[in-house]
């Protein structure tokens, strides 16, 4: 693979800032308030990766059902259930529960002891990388993961060992996490080859949403706060210029 080989999200206006996308391999944390568009470009990421690129990828949730997942998509015309059929995609359901006979339950399956190991979680991310020759994972998110483990220590030697075991497979990874107003900065923004932030803020009577690159490591990029649109067709990076 060349140097220059870039993994291109696809989402307009956003590789041109990043000098043509990811590196491959990278791990980047993707993080933002509640309701600022993070499983949105995840998903766009895995959907133009599969639909454009010919890159499958994986989608690990600890929150949404796969099922709300596909249905919320759908209303951006992404049909993620055919993408799964053609062996393109692989949602990953590592919620900390699973519904047994309508009582909700520890999924015993995945969770052993009351955390899921990353050891585990890290196996069934690569199984499912090979099965499809998966190029892209989300994991959203990453805060629900980490919430698990009262030790810091066995908190990031796991993600170490994960997002090392990623980069051997050459596969490029957002990871997404739900950092709000930043008190202490969190220790995967450390660990991770970059980070793209999402904001949502008021603005007199409405709310704005913008994208930041602060980190990418290797890669010349824009150190704008770019304004950001979500519309019925998915995410779209503005540039100033291209505003009316
Ligand atoms: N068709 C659409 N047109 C405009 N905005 C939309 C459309 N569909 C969704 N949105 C906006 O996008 C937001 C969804 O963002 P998303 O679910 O990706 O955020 P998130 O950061 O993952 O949130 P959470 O932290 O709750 O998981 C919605 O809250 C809504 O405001
Ligand atoms: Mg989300």
């Amino acid at each position: 693979m060349s140097l220059s080989h870039k993994v291109r999200t696809g989402i307009p206006g956003f590789d041109s800032i990043m000098s043509g996308g990811f590196r491959e391999g990278m791990n980047v944390v993707l993080s933002g308030p509640p309701g600022s568009g993070k499983t949105t470009l995840g998903m766009q990421f895995l959907y133009h990766g599969a639909k454009d690129f010919d890159e499958s990828g994986i989608f690990v949730t600890l929150s949404e059902s796969p099922a709300s997942i596909k249905n919320t998509f759908l209303s951006y015309g992404w049909d993620i259930q055919e993408l799964i059929e053609q062996g393109k995609m692989i949602i990953i359901d590592a919620r900390p529960f699973k519904m047994e006979e309508g009582f909700v339950t520890l999924d015993e399956s995945l969770y052993r002891g009351e955390s899921l190991p990353f050891m585990h979680l890290t196996q069934l991310i690569l199984s499912s990388i090979k099965r499809i020759g998966a190029k892209r994972l989300v994991i959203d998110s990453l805060s629900v993961l980490e919430t698990q483990y009262v030790n810091e220590f066995y908190l990031r030697q796991g993600l170490q060992g994960m997002i090392h075991a990623l980069e051997l497979e050459h596969c490029t990874s957002l990871l997404i996490s739900e950092t709000g107003e930043i008190q202490k900065i969190p220790m995967d923004w450390y660990i991770s080859s970059g980070i793209i932030l999402l904001h949502h803020i008021r603005r007199e009577d409405t709310m704005e949403r913008t994208i930041q690159v602060l980190k990418m490591r290797g890669i010349k990029h824009s150190e704008q706060i770019l304004p950001m649109r979500i519309n019925d067709s998915g995410m779209q990076v503005m540039h100033p210029r291209l505003i009316p």
